[in-house]
Parts: structure tokens; sequence; C-alpha cells
């Protein structure tokens, strides 16, 4: 097998000056972005010595046939009889696991490159296709797997390659920041917001992994084990859904100078110990994390030399997704190899340091009810920092906001579970961690 890439790739399509031929490229997945990649492969002249689109998979291939698609693209059902036959890269935008899984891996026992889009095959299977890859000498690119038209990846992998890095992370789901920072903007409900990013298309019919933090930790996962070289499970990440989030919250973040925003961040503390949580947090207004609005994303390194670096734009749609693919793929044609994350070690659990806390009770007022709950924070160590009650609701169902000083989260945790024993309360409370101190948050 190293023998057919070695033919394809080191003297078949280059040589010292460059390409000699183009890469033959077969999409599978003609949807948003395999048909997005289609497009630019077809449209740009300039890349047709390193680039040739030859063939496209779907099932029922017969009705995504495009008009503007030349007539040498061999359209098939059949994944076998297109790898089966001369192409050099296959590029998998079918997404999920299966089959795209079993696809990829036929794909690199047979020596052919793969560039994927796909998050979930990747924070399950990346080092096992990544292993397969090496074996077979061919190569898998995956930068449009994290944060869609951001190139993270390059950017870690090559960019800040001269640092350690401790932390990254930052905005990687479109879907829950829309949600978020239209609800801060004065927005009604969650409710209300949620339908409007079904109507705009940014949330689907079924908003579950978005909104609590599966399609998140996903690129968490695999943007870890490109920063850290640490292979992370998804079940390492924890998660806390944004579902919890309500318009008041948004006003008491912002009288605390802040506003939230679902974060994903995994730390990593001495060589392989990471912690890693998605979910919503509070950032103060004057963080980059706090201008990321609409459907953005932002990704942020902490290096131990460098300090703090981010990178924003666009995380999804078809053609900011298929630039980071076609991108993968002339960097595949100018025959770039890198280490990629084939022999990444398993990371180890780290807990949260100590994070001071936002903490959102809604209550059917009573005398006494402050001086209960703060004796509840006290048994478990935890100082209250401030208690903030803002004016115009009714005393039947009234907001209001303990903040607590830094502390750890088994301690918050387990008080939160205390109080919610309380029979005060017409809502269960909510507690986020704030994230103050540098730019990003400590
Ligand atoms: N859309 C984005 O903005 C975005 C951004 C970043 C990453 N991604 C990733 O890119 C990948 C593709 O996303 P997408 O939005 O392009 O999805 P999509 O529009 O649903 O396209 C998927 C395509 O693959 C085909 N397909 C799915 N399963 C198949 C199977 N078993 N056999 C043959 N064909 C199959 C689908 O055919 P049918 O038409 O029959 O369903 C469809 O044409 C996913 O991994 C996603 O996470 C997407």
């Amino acid at each position: 097998m190293r023998e057919r890439l070695a033919t394809r790739h080191a003297s078949d399509v280059l040589d010292a000056d460059g390409p000699v031929r183009p890469l033959r490229v077969a999409i599978a997945g003609f949807g948003v972005v395999g048909s997005s990649v289609a497009r630019i492969l077809c449209e740009r002249e300039d890349l047709r010595g390193a680039l040739q689109l030859t063939a496209v998979v779907n099932r029922n291939v017969a009705r995504k046939r495009a008009a503007w698609a030349p007539e040498s693209i061999a359209w098939s059902d059949d994944i076998d009889a297109v790898l089966g036959g001369e192409v050099d890269v296959l590029v998998e935008t079918i997404g999920g696991v299966e089959p795209a899984r079993a696809w990829v891996s036929e794909a690199l026992r047979r020596g052919i490159s793969v560039v994927t889009a796909n998050k979930l095959l990747i924070a399950h299977h990346g080092r096992a296709l990544a292993e397969l890859a090496a074996v077979h000498g061919a190569r898998l690119r995956f930068e449009a797997a994290v944060a869609g038209g951001i190139p993270a990846i390059n950017a870690i992998e090559r960019g800040v390659a001269g640092d350690r890095l401790a932390r990254v992370g930052g905005i990687l789901n479109g879907t829950c920041n829309f949600i978020l920072s239209t609800l801060a903007s004065g927005a009604a409900s969650f409710d209300d917001v949620l339908d409007r990013a079904r109507a705009l298309g940014y949330a689907e019919a079924d908003p579950s992994n978005d909104l609590d933090g599966v399609d998140a930790a996903a690129k968490l996962v695999v943007l870890a084990a490109v920063a850290f070289n640490l292979e992370l499970h998804l079940e390492d990440v924890r998660r806390q859904s944004i579902r919890d989030v309500t318009a008041v919250d948004c006003e008491y973040a912002a009288s605390l100078g802040c506003t939230i925003r679902q974060l994903s961040i995994a730390d990593r503390h001495g060589d392989a110990e990471v912690d890693a949580f998605v979910g919503p947090a509070l950032v103060p207004l004057d963080s980059p994390l706090a201008r990321v609005f609409g459907a953005d994303n932002l990704v942020l390194v902490r290096g131990q030399y460098g300090g703090d670096v981010t990178l924003s734009g666009r995380g999804a749609g078809g053609d900011a997704t298929a630039v980071a693919v076609v991108s993968d793929l002339l960097a595949l044609s100018r025959g770039e190899c890198r280490e990629g994350i084939a022999r990444i070690d398993r990371a180890q659990p780290a807990s949260r340091p100590p994070l001071p806390y936002y903490v959102r009770f809604v209550v059917r007022d009573r005398p006494g009810i402050l001086a209960s709950f703060a004796a509840v924070f006290a048994r478990h160590g935890i100082n209250v920092d401030a208690v903030l009650q803002r004016p115009g609701h009714p005393k039947s169902r009234l907001p209001f906001v303990m903040t607590l000083e830094p502390c750890g989260q088994e301690a918050a945790a387990a008080a939160l579970n205390e109080l919610r024993a309380l029979d005060a309360h017409e809502v269960p409370p909510v507690a986020f961690p704030i994230l103050s101190g540098g730019v990003h948050g400590a």
C-alpha cells in the first residue's frame, strides 16, 4: 500500500518543482459542504493544475447531479467502485460516524488520503484513523471539522508550534452563540430565539446536540488532540446545557459587567492532565469572547511563552467550511506532511481550579430565604461575594442572584444540590462559572 501512495503522491503527482499532475479528488456526500467543495473546485480555474474533481458519491446520486459540474465527473452510488478507481484523495462530507468511519478506513487502507469535515468521526476515531493513514502512507486532514472556516488546526499545528499550549477552546458552536448573543441583546425568551434560529437555518429540528454541548465537546476533543497531543474522549468533557439560560440571566450578567456565552475550554495541567468543559459561562464584556455575535465562532489558544491568541470568523456554512476542505486538499497537493494525531497519549482527567460562580434563584419570597441559602454555602466552605436583586418582579416568582467567591466545582455542585432540595423554588437554581482575570478569563 505504501508503494501505491508513493506512486500517487511522491513521483506521480509531485516532483521537486511541485505538482506534475493534479490530485484526483472524489467527494463522498454531496450535501451542503460537499457541493460547495465541488463548486469551488469547478469554478476556480487557477486550482486545476493542483486539484481535479473526478467523482462524486452519494446515495440516490441521480438527483444530486449539478448542471454546473463538467461532464468528466463520475456520479456514483457505489463507494467501493469509486475507491477502486483512479482516486488520490477522498473528501468525506457525509457526516456521522457510520458509514463515514468504514469509508474513510477503506480509503486509507488503499493508500488514498482523506480530507474530512466530520468532527464526530475525528472525535471518536481520529487517533485510530491517523494510525491507519500512517501505516498505509496516506494522509488524514480535518481542518474543516472544527470551527468551519477558521483555520484553527493549521494555526495550532504551524503558527504556534513553537509554544507549549496550556489552553485551547473558545466559542465552537454557532447555534448556541446565536441564541445567547440574541438573548443578551434583549430578546424575549429562550424559546423565541430558538425558533428564530430554526427559521434562519442555524438550528436543527432537534437542536439537542448543539444546546447540550455534544457538538462543541466533539470539536474540543479534536482541538485538544492537536494542541496538546493528548487523546480526550467525549465523556471526559463535562457538559452543561445552555437550556437553563434565561433573559433574566443576561440582565444580571450585564449588571456584573459580563455577558453569557457557551464556552468550550480545555486546560492542560502538567504533562497529561486535562480539565475540559462545555457550557454557559459569564465572560467579561471586554473579553474577545464577549464580542462574538450571531453564528460566528472564536478559537483561542493560550501558550506558555506567547500568551493568548484568538482567531474568529464563520464557524459553519457550506462555503466557509468548503474553503477549509479545499485548503487541506491544496496542502496535500503540495506534499505537506505532518505528524498528526497518530501517536498521541491518553489524557488524564483533572479537576477544574477554583472559579467564582453566578447562582440564580427564582423563589416564592419569604423572610429568611437569603440567610438560609447563605448558610448552605457556608456549610460547604463557600463565601458569598454579592447578592443582586433587580426590581420589577413579583414576590411570588422573584429572581435574584448570589455570586460566589472562587470555589471548587465539587463544592459548588454539592451546595447547589442541597439548595435544590429546599422548597422555596419556583424554578430550580442554576450556577454558571464566571471567567475573570486576563483577556480570555482565568
Ligand atoms: N454544514 C456546515 O455548515 C458544516 C460545518 C462544518 C462541518 N460540517 C460537517 O460536514 C459534514 C457534512 O455536513 P453537511 O452539512 O454538508 O451535511 P448534509 O448537507 O446533510 O450532506 C451530507 C450528504 O451526504 C449524503 N449522505 C449521508 N449519508 C450517506 C450515506 N450513508 N451514503 C451516501 N450518502 C450519504 C447525504 O445524502 P442525502 O441527501 O440523501 O441525505 C447528503 O448529500 C458533517 O460531518 C458536518 O458535521 C458541516
